[in-house]
């Protein structure tokens, strides 16, 4: 089987598609909002820090593991370690993704919705209480998020090449066309400086330990990383590709990026006068709040592009998701990438559809004081994919010996030979003592 698996076409190839992974609703949605309640600067600034040192050696450690074992998480950690219980990792990183992908879906079903509402002008006149009343709703949020799963599945079952790959060619550079014009909008607004300076001048008092912890698990979550999705699409990159540049190419767009989406956002929520930490309702409630109060082609114009670029961020996303699954069931059980797409999106369609109602019917019922939302989002985001993250880069670091690591990372000695000592050392011991850190923070919150 192991010369038919596809590989991407290039080195360009390669990045996008780990970029289009990684660019979603974590940055478009989740970043702006939680720059805005952690102290805007200052935690973009441990934002950085957490992604470039902590998180990145975490994306090389499963890029090795991915590309040396040539295989899904399971097929991969049996190869690299075999008759070991390391495989064990390769199901929970089956599990993990299609968890994340049922309420992923959701919100993805949240933007679809909105682009829909955008173009039909519904975000003129009185916007209040419109998000509430939308998530609330038993068939709407519903039905959208069985639009946005198939559109996922559809791209997957496509393919790495026909599917993945030219639909993140197609539509990661205009995302970043897209944002960039929606920033330079934003800026023109009156009283927007204040919002450009908010993520500008940091205050640094404002860095406690909880700031930390949270901007960690936002470069984890960002960059798609513990759950084994870089070591699935790092399978598909081939063995001249360099490994130090597509992780750090994808980290540089995933961070650029999420600045970008702080600048779409920030400056027109300080312009229409609203405090920066909302929280998570900044995207889907603050905004169209201030589309509303446009000159209305200018805001329907805006809203349609801004919600556009949700979308497509979101689906990049969502496919990278549901491919680490569908890879594992074709190749370990033998099943078509047809059947194991169908398979895993119908668990993740009626998972969501629990959370999608955990907003409204089913809002009372509670695991450990919270909504099936909120609880499986704490469940991966917290617990799961640092977990993962951490037994990645202790695969790497303690398991694997030392010279496999560098024959895979410097490509057999033909690159990154003089970085590999620094590389090394980030995953050996700078990484897992930091999400040591994390967790030790999170559990004592
Ligand atoms: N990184 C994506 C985002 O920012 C979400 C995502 C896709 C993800 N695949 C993942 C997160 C795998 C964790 C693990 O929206």
């Amino acid at each position: 089987m192991e010369n038919k698996r596809e590989t991407f076409g290039s080195r360009l190839s390669v990045v996008m598609a780990m970029a289009g992974s990684a660019i979603g609703l974590g940055n478009i949605w989740r970043f702006p909002y939680l720059a805005g309640q952690y102290g805007g600067a200052a935690f973009i600034l441990v934002y950085a820090l957490s992604s470039f040192v902590l998180a990145l050696p975490i994306f090389w450690a499963e890029s090795i593991i991915g590309r040396r074992g040539g295989g899904n998480t399971f097929g991969a950690l049996e190869k690299l370690a075999p008759g070991t219980r390391w495989k064990s990792l390769g199901l929970l990183t089956v599990l993990t993704p299609i968890v994340l992908l049922s309420y992923y879906s959701v919100v993805g079903g949240w933007s679809v919705d909105y682009l829909f509402k955008a173009c039909t002008l519904s975000f003129q006149g009185d916007v209040q209480g419109l998000f509430q009343r939308f998530i609330s709703s038993p068939w709407e949020p519903v039905i959208m998020h069985t639009v946005f799963l198939s559109a996922t599945a559809a791209i997957v079952i496509l393919g790495v090449k026909n599917g993945i790959e030219k639909f993140t060619k197609l539509t990661m550079p205009l995302l970043f066309v897209l944002i960039v014009a929606i920033v330079i909008f934003g800026l023109t607004l009156p009283g927007a400086r204040a919002g450009a300076e908010y993520l500008l001048k940091p205050d640094f008092s404002k860095i406690n330990a909880q700031t930390v912890a949270i901007a960690m698990g936002q470069a984890f979550f960002s960059l798609s990383l513990g759950v084994g999705t870089i070591l699935t699409y790092a399978s598909y990159v081939s063995k001249k590709e360099n490994l130090f540049i597509s992780g750090m190419g994808t980290a540089l767009s995933d961070f650029l990026f999420a600045l970008l989406a702080g600048f779409a956002v920030m400056p027109a929520v300080f312009s229409a006068g609203i405090a920066p930490h909302e929280g998570a309702g900044l995207v889907f409630d603050t905004l169209p709040y201030i589309f509303s109060r446009m000159q209305s082609w200018v805001g329907a114009v805006v809203a349609i592009l801004f919600f556009m670029t949700v979308l497509v961020a979101a689906l990049t996303s969502s496919i990278s998701l549901l491919e680490v699954g569908v890879a594992y069931l074709s190749e370990e059980k033998g099943m078509s990438r047809v059947r194991a797409t169908v398979v895993l999106g119908l668990v993740a369609w009626v998972v969501g559809i629990l959370c999608s109602l955990s907003f409204g019917p089913l809002s009372s019922f509670k695991l450990m004081g919270l909504s099936l939302f909120d609880f499986l989002d704490n469940l991966v985001a917290t617990w799961l994919m640092p977990v993962g993250g951490l037994l990645f880069v202790i695969f790497v670091g303690w398991k694997m010996s030392k010279d496999d690591v560098r024959d895979e990372f410097t490509s057999g000695g033909t690159c990154n030979v003089r970085l590999f000592n620094w590389v090394y050392f980030l995953m050996r011991y700078l990484a897992p003592v930091g999400i040591a850190v994390v967790f030790v923070t999170t559990l004592l919150n």
